[in-house]
């Protein structure tokens, strides 16, 4: 069923006062959960590909998870989990092969146990970040530094390396806080074809368990070391970004909870001056992010449309202009911040840490007309994303390189300020083996990506020697859940602990049976992670070599970058070269016959 289609019976269904909350992740053909595709939550993976398998289990209990991996094991089918968001960019959901099978955990969602003496919380791998959070805050507890999305399982957060904001404590890792997992591997003969492993806090395996791109087996139960609750203040303030690169280093010291804004082209950076503060002062605080509310269907299609039409027509000024709009309107409405949950009366913002470290709201959307901005059930918001920890030591140069870069090409950059700017986070190193590996900060990079993708993007070159920069000359570590496939050209050398790693994969996993080609590729166990093919350089899949890896007919070439010489990246040339048959093809995507099928 194409999506139109669905979109259209959701909205039949809508009549008939059904809810149709965000689209599952996983579909099947047949009803018993067999012929399967997953995708992720923005409807497309890096190279755009479908990812197929045979079936999928949905686990309720432990026993049954067990089950589940035995019975497969026995049958050496390659599984992966997945989860009921599938939030993460590249195809680490994706099992090995068409045939495999996908462990969901969203019947994985009890809350097994809190213990307030002991501040530990025990939970199933898959429930979610804001559940969590409710339950911790429940019993008086808090995890202090978390991703400010709360669409993301525990799961999934372990498995990628998520993160809060901090350079403070045990630092701003989510994985850094478990003292203790479950994690259900494929066995042998002997062993009924499963292991169960119960890690604690001071066992080695936790440190590869704790971070793994699901390669070892699956989570059933983690236990988290959290907090008593706490209060913040937070008050944002913008200033000049001259000396951005003299601040970061200082700035995440003095504050347990900064983070940066960046908005390179208005040459302005938000600070977030955010601190603990007693709980006895006054105030309630909430934040509720603008980017994560629920956006009207045709609110977000008129803003894609309107985004399509200045990349089409080059009009860079177009967008400084709605970027300059839309940094006024998130400063106007304090990013999300309200005293109450209502109102917002100036800065500082107080209120209990529950309140403050995530949101996501758009979650909770129950009709077709209000959808998170990036749901691909209408044509909204459709982006890469480029997220990269470059290390304090060295990120002072990069900043200076990007703000070279924008005063040789002031207008390049204004498209981030329609994807509220450069988020900086501070990020500290871990003791997980594939953890960030020294205190960083990480760069959150959103940019357009066209439907089509033969289709150059404004300033292509500028955005791609940004991202090369950050992973090749800065030595950057490309977040696991996000980045386009050239990131992680390279990337297991850039983990010390890379071979332990690898060494407790093979005795969880000898068979490789939660291995797929991606996992493998980044790893660095197989080639193939760069697709070379016609326009491989515009989607990212590949570096280019040659000027049919950018769109030689759209008047874009490879060459060098302009700051970085060792960059390759698409450049356009100034003869232009469209015709009104590209304009329409940009405008409404693709010819589609699916569309057709749909009106017919
Ligand atoms: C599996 O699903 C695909 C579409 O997703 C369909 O074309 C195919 O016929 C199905 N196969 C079986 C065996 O049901
Ligand atoms: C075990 O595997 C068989 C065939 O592979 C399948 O039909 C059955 O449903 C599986 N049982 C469980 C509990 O997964
Ligand atoms: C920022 O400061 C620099 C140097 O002090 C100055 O040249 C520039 O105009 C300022 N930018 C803005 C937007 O105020
Ligand atoms: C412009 O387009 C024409 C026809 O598509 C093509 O032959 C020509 O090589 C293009 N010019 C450039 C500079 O790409």
């Amino acid at each position: 069923m194409s999506r139109q289609l669905l979109s259209n019976v959701c909205l039949f269904l809508f009549f008939l006062a059904v809810r149709c909350a965000p689209e599952e992740p996983i579909t099947c053909s047949s009803a018993n959960n067999k012929n399967c595709t997953i995708t992720n939550t923005y409807g497309a993976f890096p190279d755009r590909s479908v990812c197929r398998a045979a079936a999928v289990a949905y686990p309720a209990t432990e026993e049954e998870l067990i089950a589940v991996i035995a019975n497969a094991t026995r049958s050496g089918l390659k599984m992966k989990a997945a989860t009921r968001f599938s939030h993460s960019i590249p195809k680490l959901v994706c099992p090995g092969g068409e045939d495999g099978l996908l462990i969901s955990t969203k019947l994985l969602n009890r809350v097994l146990k809190i213990d307030f003496e002991a501040m530990t919380m025990t939970v199933q791998s898959g429930v979610s970040l804001r559940e969590l959070i409710n339950a911790a805050a429940k019993a008086g507890l808090a995890l202090p530094y978390t991703p400010y999305w709360w669409g993301l399982t525990v799961g999934g957060l372990l498995g990628t390396g998520a993160h809060g904001s901090t350079l403070w404590g045990k630092g701003s890792s989510v994985p850094d806080y478990v003292v203790g997992l479950t994690i259900i591997s494929s066995g042998e003969v002997t062993d009924g074809f499963v292991k169960v492993r119960r890690l604690v806090d001071g066992d080695q395996d936790l440190n590869a368990a704790k971070v793994s791109l699901g390669v070892l087996g699956v989570i059933s139960q983690v236990t988290f070391k959290l907090q008593p609750m706490f209060k913040r203040s937070i008050t944002y303030l913008t200033k000049n970004d001259s000396d951005l690169g003299d601040q970061v280093s200082t700035f995440g010291r003095q504050h347990e909870f900064a983070d940066m804004t960046w908005f390179p082209s208005q040459q302005k950076v938000v600070y977030r001056v955010d601190d603990r503060v007693s709980s006895n002062t006054a105030g309630d605080g909430l934040y509720d992010a603008i980017a994560f509310r629920s956006t009207a269907s045709f609110a977000a299609e008129t803003i894609r449309v309107r985004e399509e039409m200045e990349e089409f027509f080059g009009d860079d000024n177009g967008k400084c202009l709605d970027g300059r709009v839309s940094t006024f309107a998130l400063s106007k409405l304090a990013y999300g911040l309200t005293h109450n949950g209502v109102i917002f009366l100036g800065y500082p913002v107080i209120g209990y840490q529950n309140r403050l470290q995530a949101s996501g709201t758009c979650l909770d959307s129950t009709d077709q007309d209000s959808i998170c901005p990036w749901d691909p059930k209408v044509d909204s918001l459709f982006f890469h994303q480029t997220t990269v920890s470059i290390a304090l030591s060295v990120v002072k140069s990069f900043i200076e390189d990007v703000q070279k870069l924008v005063k040789l090409e002031p207008t390049a950059l204004c498209g981030l300020e329609l994807y509220n700017g450069i988020l900086m986070r501070y990020v500290t190193a871990s003791s997980a083996y594939l953890g960030k590996q020294e205190d960083a900060i990480d760069f959150d990079i959103t940019y357009y990506r066209s439907k089509d993708p033969l289709n150059p993007r404004l300033y292509e070159d500028i955005l791609e020697e940004i991202e090369q920069m950050a992973v090749f000359k800065y030595g950057g570590l490309p977040h696991w859940g996000k980045n386009r496939n050239i990131a992680f050209e390279g990337v297991i050398n850039k983990y010390k602990n890379a071979e332990e790693f690898l060494r407790v994969k093979e005795v969880y996993d000898p068979k490789g049976l939660f291995s797929s080609d991606w996992t493998d590729q980044v790893l660095g166990l197989k080639d193939g992670l760069a697709i070379v093919k016609e326009g491989c350089a515009l989607e990212g899949l590949c570096i280019c070599s040659e000027d049919v890896h950018c769109a030689p007919s759209k008047g874009y070439f490879c060459r060098e970058g302009k700051i970085y010489k060792e960059a390759r990246v698409c450049t356009r040339s100034n003869d232009q070269n469209t015709s009104i048959l590209d304009a329409i093809d940009s405008v409404l995507g693709p010819f589609n016959e699916d569309k057709l099928v749909d009106v017919a």
